[in-house]
């Protein structure tokens, strides 16, 4: 295999590309949705399933059908009928028991996205497979000191990742804070994209769309289009955030509006953090605080460019093309001041620590070779230089060790890299030391660059996987297997 070629890439644009999605700026939707989607409805959210007593038992069925996208009726995927499927609010040291019934016609299984619980057995084992027809239980232990935010959960059969999760099956998991964080109302916004025909079909995708990461015409919130919220100036409200695109970059904007950053992924910031923009790759989330202020305003993504491979393949762009996702309008009397936030934890910093050990994986995209089998796609999505084997272990670490991990990426596009149960504390970046202290369990690794983490293996043992969360480029074998013993 030999690594991809400015010239190679020109040779391969020639190939059918005609319906990659070309970047645009500030459109509502790009022009290729013969959907004709409704816009703003009031803003809504999945339902909401509460633990109680330390337990939340809840069933799912993942099935092909009818379901509501953009204030019409779209023949999609979806869980239980419903895009998103329903929020989990769950807590430290809960048990989660989910019995999930697949009436897909193809594979399936669960992943509880950024959860720190047990890869094995029943747990959050995405090397099972849920056959058409069949159920599975599955259950989950969080350990009592579990960190709370924002998590989701999401099919993970290798193979079929990208097209469950653009066909509609996602939705959110809160952990609740042990501390509650005063805000006069909290919202989950689960973002995500998808392209439908004008039956409301799913439109299928090239292979040219598979190498970039698919992403889709419409951009919604909680299954609808530009929905619209309304608050009181004064008034703080929590919003819970979650990228479920399967490929798609957000780079989040509410001008006009008051935002502190509470965190992203598992990573609690000591402070809330001022921010104008939230970067979010495929997989990331986001705990962000919004202080409203009187006026409009549009919550917009801006168009984000996600490497230079796809502008030599045929001229397209990989960028992340902007939409606008939701309106906000702040009107009425000024609400009564609320406390300030608690003071968080400070979090556990591991850049000073002794490490046990240290390891490069390297991304790389390159021509298919012909002794490299049947692959899905001309060109090869590896991880130190080879594709996904569910029968390879490919990393063994011990368990209880605290390794640094340098992710290497020698490919002209960005790769979100995630890994399964141990989050990740990112501590260089660009060649410069990381000047606070930043855990996340997607990490974006930008086009020709390394990022270094550092990752604390505690608590569990058992097999499971670290991937590029361009879900496309996951299914074309950019995963890895991991053990820890
Ligand atoms: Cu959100 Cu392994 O994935
Ligand atoms: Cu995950
Ligand atoms: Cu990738």
């Amino acid at each position: 295999m030999k690594p991809i070629s400015r010239r190679q890439v020109l040779v391969l644009g020639g190939l059918g590309t005609a319906s990659i999605v070309v970047g645009g700026t500030g459109l509502l939707f790009s022009a290729n949705s013969g959907y004709g989607p409704a816009t703003a409805e009031d803003f809504t959210e999945p339902e909401t399933l509460r633990s109680a007593g330390g337990a939340l038992q809840l069933k799912l069925t993942s099935a092909e059908g009818p379901a509501r996208i953009a204030g019409r009726q779209a023949a999609v995927l979806s869980y239980n009928g419903g895009v998103p499927g329903p929020t989990w609010r769950v807590r430290p040291g809960d048990t989660v028991k989910v019995s999930l019934k697949n009436q897909l016609s193809e594979p399936t299984n669960l992943h509880v996205h950024g959860l720190h619980v047990s890869p094995s057995g029943n747990s959050d084992n995405v090397l099972l497979s849920i056959d058409p027809g069949a159920s599975f239980d599955y259950e989950y232990q969080l350990p009592d000191d579990h960190p709370p935010g924002v998590y989701w959960y999401h099919p993970h059969h290798h193979g079929n990742v990208a097209a469950q999760v653009f066909g509609g099956l996602y939705g959110a998991i809160i952990v609740e804070d042990p501390v509650d964080i005063p805000v006069a109302r909290e919202r989950v916004l689960v973002i995500s994209d998808i392209s439908l025909d004008a039956s409301g079909r799913i439109r299928g995708v090239s292979e040219m769309e598979t190498m970039v990461g698919r992403e889709g015409d419409l951009v919604l919130v909680n299954g609808r289009a530009l929905p619209h919220m309304v608050a009181r100036p004064g008034e703080r409200e929590r919003w819970r955030i979650v990228n479920a695109c399967a490929s798609r970059y957000l780079r989040l904007r509410l001008d006009g509006q008051q935002l502190q950053l509470l965190g992203v992924d598992s990573g609690r910031f000591a402070e809330p953090r001022d921010v104008t923009e939230v970067a979010l790759a495929p997989g990331n989330r986001a705990d962000l605080l919004v202080t409203a202020v009187n006026g409009t305003a549009t919550l917009r993504t801006l168009p984000v460019d996600r490497g230079s491979a796809m502008g030599m393949m045929g001229g397209a762009r990989g960028s992340s093309t902007g939409a606008d996702l939701a309106t906000l309008s702040v009107a009425g009397s000024p609400a009564t001041a609320l406390a300030g936030v608690p003071t968080q934890p400070r979090p556990r910093d591991l850049r000073g620590s002794a490490i046990d050990g240290s390891r490069e994986l390297v991304f790389a995209m390159g021509m298919r070779g012909m002794g490299m089998g049947g692959g899905a796609s001309m060109m090869s999505f590896t991880i130190d230089g080879k594709e996904f084997d569910h029968a390879r272990i490919d990393t063994i670490v011990e368990g209880g060790s605290i390794e640094e991990w340098t992710l290497t990426n020698t490919s002209p596009m960005d790769h979100p890299v995630h890994l399964h149960v141990w989050p990740m504390q990112i501590v260089e970046q660009d060649g410069a030391e990381v000047q606070e202290i930043l855990w996340q369990d997607v990490v974006n690794v930008p086009a020709n660059s390394r990022v270094r983490v550092r990752i604390p293996f505690d608590n569990f043992t058992g097999t499971t996987v670290y991937h590029c969360h361009i879900l496309d480029h996951e299914d074309l074998g950019m995963m890895g297997m991991i053990s820890a013993t």
